[in-house]
């Protein structure tokens, strides 16, 4: 075996083994959103308010690219602790830089949401619940919320978005108010 595909090979199995690590760190793995489900959420036409619009686990990028050139007068903050997926990313935004999009090496539920217009999710019934007491703490009314599979327990949804995939996906598009 020549030194470069020695090289490549444990490159790859370091590679697996951070993934591995983050998914049960996270406990979710970063399984990027289905190409069908991807656009039928970019035609989910909003009116946002001003802010940033924030990516929960942005994964491989799938979404925040393409989000940030839909609103490109907003700022997309992409978060991610997964060490691949977001070296990937930082890789894409070098040879594809979009000026209105960060990715940050950061977990979510430790980052402020207080400024956002627009909230991205697709995670797990256990992060949601979670993040439900955060977006009740820190959303600004009139923020938006899409999530991906899996609904916010005892909130409305504007409306359920269902995909035409063998899953069934549905999307969940919410309103944030708060109430004095
Ligand atoms: C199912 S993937 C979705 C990726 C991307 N949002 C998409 O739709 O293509 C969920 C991602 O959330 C990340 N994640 C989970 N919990 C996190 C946390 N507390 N902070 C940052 N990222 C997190 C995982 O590492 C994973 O990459």
């Amino acid at each position: 075996m020549s030194l470069f595909v020695a090289v490549l090979f444990m490159l790859a199995v370091v590679s697996a083994f951070s993934i591995i690590f983050w998914t049960l760190k996270n406990g979710i793995s970063p399984m990027p959103t289905a190409t069908k489900v991807k656009s039928e959420l970019l035609k989910i036409e909003l009116t946002l308010i001003p802010g940033p619009i924030y990516e929960l686990g942005s994964g491989w990028g799938t979404l925040t690219f393409a989000l940030a050139k839909k609103y490109p007068s907003h700022q997309v903050v992409a978060y991610e602790t997964s060490l691949i997926p977001y070296l990937y990313c930082i890789l894409k935004q070098y040879f594809y830089p979009q000026p209105n999009l960060h990715f940050h090496r950061l977990d979510f539920f430790h980052e402020s949401l207080k400024e956002a217009s627009l909230v991205i999710c697709y995670l797990y019934p256990e992060a949601m619940q979670l993040l439900k007491d955060k977006f009740n703490e820190e959303l600004p009314s009139g923020c938006f919320v899409i999530s991906n599979t899996f609904a916010i327990n005892e909130w409305h949804p504007l409306k359920a978005y269902p995909v035409d995939d063998m899953y069934h996906t549905k999307l969940y598009l919410y309103r944030y108010e708060q109430f004095p």
